[in-house]
């Protein structure tokens, strides 16, 4: 696109904001912001009102609009605006997370069909720019994993906690009375954001498009003193990591789980809101990008970069979709786990083997033991019972994979 880019920006919240600041102290990028649609109409802007319309037509039939900002806090409309532009023929760039990873194939699909651009590099770590670098610089490496932390609100509660010694309670409300938690902070705390993103980085590292009901998310919400104090007697901090694996030439397994991480772990110092990516991959070996993962002016220049690759016509590849060797998703894989508990029963649902740590206390136990994840996921009595808390030890689920005789048929 040679022409100055008309913008239609959906939404002027955190983010919408941050992107029209972002984008007005830009030097060099030939963009401007035609409209913005918004919600409420009794809500104070910070900006003249003739900016502003509250119907979605106005932007969306509006032929001199180039491209989309979807920018907004639901979900489903999202999906619908997302839609709707891209069969209008206008390029979108979206910071949904949740929308993506519930549509990105059909999306991928539309905007193939209608021949523009769908870009989201907001969507998934902020200001770390992971979705390009994944498409375009380890467009042909083999990637081993992706691993870190996509979410700022719960690391922010995991820091408070283990530098602090605040309980989960008083860390969840000092982070939500700062504004980085929802008054609902389930998105967050019980892992559903990270694994959208995950999702999200699994299409682009693996050329895989997984349903994120089909990947096992599990949180901070239980985790209590207890666990508080086994990690910090072993040296550990716990971190809220979604893992992307490649198994073996054929498998690759996505979940998202709390996790040891001693002091050599890249994620031991990644503190408060940061987010964390560590790519690890067989030519280029271990690599970590480090930064903020939301705010305003922070997701805004992701935003800005989108609008910027569009200068110069950039859309996804998917290259490693289109690649002749397919990867499977596949949940069949043995994790080492640590797992606190009261009395038997709380985890008569949890098949544990292999274990080489017990302890049987007064007030709880815990075991440390492997499982396979898919047996995890059917484990419903104990991952709802707040008396049990999972973690997964960090153990290297290629090495363990190997140790999993079958099943006698
Ligand atoms: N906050 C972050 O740091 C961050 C980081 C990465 C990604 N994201 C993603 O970015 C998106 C926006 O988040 P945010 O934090 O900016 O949200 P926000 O501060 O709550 O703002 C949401 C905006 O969307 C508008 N809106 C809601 N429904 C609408 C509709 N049907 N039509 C038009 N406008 C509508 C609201 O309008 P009113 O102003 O009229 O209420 C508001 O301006 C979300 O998908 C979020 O997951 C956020």
């Amino acid at each position: 696109m040679s022409k100055n880019i008309k913008l239609g920006l959906f939404g002027f919240g955190v983010v919408g904001q941050g992107l029209y600041d972002v984008l007005n102290k830009a030097k060099g990028i030939k963009a401007d912001v035609y409209k913005i649609c918004v919600k409420n109409r009794d809500k104070r802007r910070t900006i003249p009102d003739f900016h502003f319309t509250y119907d979605k037509e106005d932007i969306l039939e509006n032929p001199e609009i180039d491209v989309v900002l979807e920018l907004i806090n639901d979900s489903e409309e999202a999906y619908q605006i997302t839609v709707a532009a891209l069969k209008a023929g206008k390029h979108v760039i979206t910071a949904n997370k949740k929308m993506l990873a519930e549509h990105l194939e059909e999306l991928v699909q539309l905007q193939q069909k209608h021949n523009v651009s769908l870009l989201y590099e907001a969507s998934t770590c902020g200001a770390i720019p992971i979705i390009r670098n994944l498409e375009e610089y380890y467009d042909n490496e083999l990637l081993f994993s992706v691993c870190g932390i996509f979410n700022g609100t719960s690391n922010y509660i995991l820091t408070k906690m283990f530098d602090e010694n605040l309980s989960y309670e008083t860390a969840l409300k000092q982070a939500q009375d700062l504004g980085f938690a929802e008054t609902d902070p389930t998105s967050d705390v019980a892992g559903f954001d990270s694994k959208y993103k995950l999702c999200i980085v699994a299409a682009h590292a693996y050329g895989i498009f997984v349903n994120p009901k089909e990947v096992f998310n599990y949180g901070i919400d239980h985790l209590s003193v207890h666990d508080l104090k086994y990690a910090k007697e072993k040296g550990y901090k716990i971190r809220l990591v979604p893992n992307a694996v490649k198994l073996n030439a054929k498998e690759v397994t996505l979940f998202v789980m709390p996790q040891f991480v001693d002091e050599q772990h890249y994620l031991y110092n990644v503190n408060y809101e940061n987010n964390g990516v560590i790519v690890e991959a067989a030519f280029a070996d271990k690599q970590f990008f480090f930064g903020k993962g939301a705010g305003g002016h922070p997701t805004g220049s992701a935003v800005l970069s989108d609008i910027s690759a569009l200068t110069y016509n950039y859309r996804y590849e998917y290259k490693k979709f289109l690649q002749q060797d397919k990867l499977q998703y596949t949940t069949n894989v043995e994790i080492e786990v640590y797992v606190r508990y009261t009395t038997d029963s709380d985890i008569k649902s949890l098949k544990l083997n292999n274990i080489t740590e017990k302890f049987f206390g007064k007030e709880y136990n815990y075991l440390i033991g492997t499982l396979s994840l898919s047996d995890l996921m059917k484990a419903k009595d104990a991952l709802e019972n707040k008396g049990v808390y999972i973690v997964d030890t960090g153990k290297d689920l290629r090495l363990l994979k190997k140790e999993v005789t079958p099943t006698p048929k």
